[in-house]
């Protein structure tokens, strides 16, 4: 084996026999990247001499924690995403009188405020509760503060405005200094939690999935690992909803689910 994949073999194993946090199954390619782009930050030579530091130190475990579940999101990311939203699944969760939808690997957050908005237009929200999950603390708590930087709205609102909102989208923030803090009414049905989708167990039957821009990262046996996860715990003719770049069609469960709009990625189990 090639010196620079056993080290970074014995820096995954050694993070997860540590700390728990599995990524020995992550894309080696991307994992490579960010995994360098540590040990230079840490002005380090090796990836060894970045498994000796992280195992000594928890806060330098806390910085590639970081640089590993790579956090970057923004809000109606894809607005065509939320267009099909509205017209292919909204009109399904009408026909339920309550409906649970897990965001799993929500990041900071925006794609949760994201739906909660998108939702209230549609008089959803009331009758929803959001469980929203990452497997990263850091980001959750941020995602609870519901604060963003101000100098994203410019692009926020003309997303909102692609993905089909009609009011004004600064009625959902209250400018503060640097930051846009959103409406608390938005975030009051959800129940914020980290779970990895790695290691833990499914914790609900939901109606909706969304799971979108994570496993693009995971390598397919682990795809196909969390893919099982999502099928245990979505309800028959439940909603899947998966990132641009990914797909249920190469994955085990392919023939579980029919396709609600292959574009967007919206799949509806149907197995
Ligand atoms: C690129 S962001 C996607 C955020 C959002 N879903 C979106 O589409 O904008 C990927 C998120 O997946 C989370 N993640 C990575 N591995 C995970 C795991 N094993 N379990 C749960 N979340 C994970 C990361 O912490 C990160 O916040």
């Amino acid at each position: 084996m090639e010196l620079e994949a056993l080290e970074l073999q014995l820096l995954l194993e050694g993070v997860y026999r540590q700390y728990g946090f599995d990524f020995r199954e992550y894309a080696p390619a991307s994992l490579k990247r960010r995994v360098w782009r540590r040990v230079q930050a840490e002005h380090l030579t090796t990836i060894s001499g970045l498994l000796e530091k992280v195992l000594h130190d928890p806060t330098c475990m806390e910085r590639l924690l970081l640089d590993l579940s790579i956090n970057v999101t923004s809000m109606f990311r894809d607005p065509s995403f939320y267009v099909a939203f509205r017209n292919k699944v909204v009109p399904l969760l009408r026909t339920y009188p309550f409906t649970r939808i897990w965001v799993a690997g929500c990041s900071t957050g925006e794609e949760v405020y994201s739906l909660a908005i998108l939702l209230t237009e549609e008089d959803l929200y009331a009758r929803t509760r959001v469980y929203a999950t990452d497997i990263n603390e850091v980001v959750l708590d941020q995602a609870r503060g519901g604060v963003f930087p101000l100098d994203r709205m410019r692009d926020y609102t003309d997303n909102y405005i692609r993905s089909g909102g009609s009011r004004p989208f600064s009625e959902y923030y209250l400018a503060k200094y640097e930051g846009a803090l959103f409406d608390r009414e938005l975030t009051r049905n959800v129940v914020w939690a980290q779970h990895n989708l790695v290691q833990d167990r499914a914790f609900q039957e939901f109606n909706v999935i969304l799971c979108r821009n994570v496993m693009i990262y995971f390598d397919r046996p682990l795809q196909n690992r969390v893919h099982e996860l999502f099928h245990a715990s979505l309800e028959r003719f439940g909603i899947l909803c998966l990132g641009h770049k990914e797909s249920i069609r190469f994955t085990e469960f392919a023939d579980c689910y029919e396709e609600l709009d292959p574009q967007e990625k919206l799949y509806r189990r149907v197995k």
